[in-house]
């Protein structure tokens, strides 16, 4: 019978503790071997480095180590080293507060004594590597756990950046909102300002005929200018909203910008600027909206006369390229600062928006500019003259190519100064107006009866229904919003008379609801046609000679 001394030492080897720790246990007539030791850490025992760390039935393990711990010796049937395996299990407390447990076998008592005396030489050995073991894991752990950190550190200032720049550009976006508005009512009281001024002044009466004339062109002239800026703010919301169409044909531009120059014509008269242009003959077709084009061109000639110091020159040219058209505006203004150039195709945006500024507007036409180009599949560009003062805007769009015989369209004229001298004569057209305003019924009313028209009125939709049976008009024109009910309502009972009653009565609703949805609910109700307010005379006077020519045909 050997000493056990040489196994113990053995057992100081972590490397070997599992291999010495099965010969120690077969030398002292057992299986197997386990040695508990306490963990300070967690205040219980475990099961000493080395060994194995977790055990079948964990918790009948705990129950009956810890019953060693308290009573100095225990014995039980424990599953070991499977939950299938089921050996005696024979604890004893050793000094120093570990646990010697032997498994199986028939264990020789002298020899585990000499066990229980030896082990304990251990305890010092097992505290150690507990310590270093958990040493390591606590460094490895906050080795991750600082990677871990600077990951987080790195995200939260990525997030930081992100969110100052959003914040910047909120204040930005709020900063150009409060301009805008600031801009807007300046930009629409300013021909509020002379249009209420100037009625007043009719109003007290007793004025020569050249004073009420110019008292009535101002009042028209703000009155359109305003007109302009709602038309703006419309379509830029129709842009933003991605609701803007384009009636596309094909089109020449030459008579587009002929229509065009016409209209900023006072304009530039006004301000002594030269307007010359200079038109490449034949120069063929785009696919595109005309109404759209004259407007780009509208917006370019707009504001290079408006930046143009008075007696200066503004030139358009058309030319013809390989594959587009290009329409060029160049002006001999103060030019675009370089540092504000690619900012001048943003809405909102203007060199100058400060209240003392020189010019009006509110930013917007350029960036319509822009959009309605790119719809047409085409580009504009801005830069300054060379070697000289003044800005260039050149607008290239795609040419088309015509089928034979295809039909082009040229613009109409722009609105003619005296609309009277082409209106078509409505002589014997009677023509029922029903609108809840007064002084929309008499604008029609007088329009219409300068024209040769008879009118009635009505004041509601059912004085409508009533009068149109009796009086059996050839036109209805109505408009949409009214009190008790509306022009829907009224076209609907209109409609469900018999054509005898005037159920077939040509209708125009004629209405400040003006987008494409109210244009389809006013034809869904039974309307032929949606005339948008505000209408032009000429226009409203040609919608009731067409709508008159339509029941004629029957
Ligand atoms: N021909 C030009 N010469 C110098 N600056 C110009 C010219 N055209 C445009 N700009 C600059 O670009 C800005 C934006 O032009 P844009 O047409 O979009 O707006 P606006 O003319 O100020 O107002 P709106 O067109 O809405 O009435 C102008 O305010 C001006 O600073
Ligand atoms: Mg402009």
């Amino acid at each position: 019978m050997g000493t056990v001394l040489p196994f113990v030492a053995e057992l100081a080897d972590l490397e070997r503790r599992t291999a010495a720790a099965k010969m120690l246990a077969e030398h002292v007539g057992a299986k197997d071997l386990l040695i508990f030791a306490p963990d300070e850490e967690v205040g219980a025992l475990l099961p000493a480095p080395g060994f194995p760390q977790t055990l079948p039935g964990g918790r009948e393990w705990r129950e009956f180590v810890r019953r060693c711990a308290q009573e100095g010796r225990a014995q039980a049937e424990l599953p070991y080293p499977d939950v299938a395996t089921v050996l005696p299990a024979s604890g004893i407390a050793l000094r120093g507060g570990a646990v010697l447990v032997l498994l199986g076998g028939r264990p020789r008592d002298e020899l585990v004594a000499q066990a229980v005396e030896a082990l304990p030489l251990l305890a010092a050995a097992f505290r150690a590597e507990r310590k270093a073991t958990a040493g390591a894991g606590h460094a490895a752990a906050a080795v991750a756990s600082t990677r871990q950190s600077e990951k987080l550190v790195a995200r939260l200032t990525q997030l930081q950046g992100e969110l100052q720049a959003a914040l910047r550009e909120l204040n930005e976006a709020s900063r150009l909102k409060d301009e805008f508005l600031a801009t807007l009512s300046h930009e629409l009281r300013t021909p509020l300002n002379a249009i209420i001024g100037w009625a007043h002044v009719l109003q007290a009466g007793n004025l020569d005929r050249e004073t009420t004339a110019k008292a009535i062109e101002t009042i028209r002239r703000s009155a359109q200018s305003q007109n302009q800026l709602i038309s703006d703010m419309l379509d830029v919301s129709r842009i933003v909203a991605g609701k803007l169409r384009l009636e596309v044909r094909p089109v020449e531009l030459a008579p587009i910008i002929d229509a065009t120059l016409d209209t900023v014509r006072p304009a530039a008269v006004a301000k002594a600027v030269n307007l010359v242009h200079e038109m490449e003959p034949a120069a063929g077709p785009v696919l595109g909206d005309p109404d759209r084009i004259q407007q780009v061109v509208w917006n370019l000639l707009s504001n290079a006369i408006k930046f143009t110091p008075t007696g200066g020159r503004v030139r358009v040219a058309l030319t013809a390229l390989a594959s587009d058209l290009e329409v060029t505006v160049e002006d001999d203004g103060p030019g675009i600062d370089p540092e504000f150039l690619p900012h001048v195709f943003d809405r909102f945006r203007q060199a100058d928006s400060s209240p003392s500024r020189s010019h009006g507007g509110l930013g917007l036409g350029l960036a319509i500019v822009r959009h309605l180009v790119e719809l047409h599949g085409g580009s504009v560009r801005a830069h300054n003259r060379e070697g000289g003062k003044g800005a260039v805007f050149s607008v290239r769009l795609p040419r088309h190519r015509l089928p034979a015989g295809g039909d082009v369209a040229h613009p109409e004229g722009a609105g003619s100064p005296s609309w009277i001298d082409d209106a078509p004569s409505l002589a014997g057209v009677r023509v029922l107006v029903v609108d809840d305003e007064e002084d929309a019924r008499e604008l029609v009313t007088t329009i219409l009866t300068r024209c040769g028209a008879e009118v009635v009125v009505a004041h509601s939709a059912s004085e409508g229904l009533a009068t149109l049976q009796r009086r059996r008009p050839d036109v209805l024109l109505s408009d949409i919003e009214m009190p008790d009910e509306d022009g829907y309502s009224l076209i609907r009972k209109v409609r469900s008379l018999s054509g005898e009653r005037g159920g077939l009565v040509p209708a125009a609703a004629l209405t400040a609801y003006a987008s494409t949805h109210d244009r389809a609910k006013a034809l869904a109700a039974g309307f032929d046609i949606h005339v948008p307010k505000p209408v032009h005379p000429a226009e409203l006077v040609a919608v009731v000679a067409s709508l008159r020519a339509s029941k004629l045909r029957g």
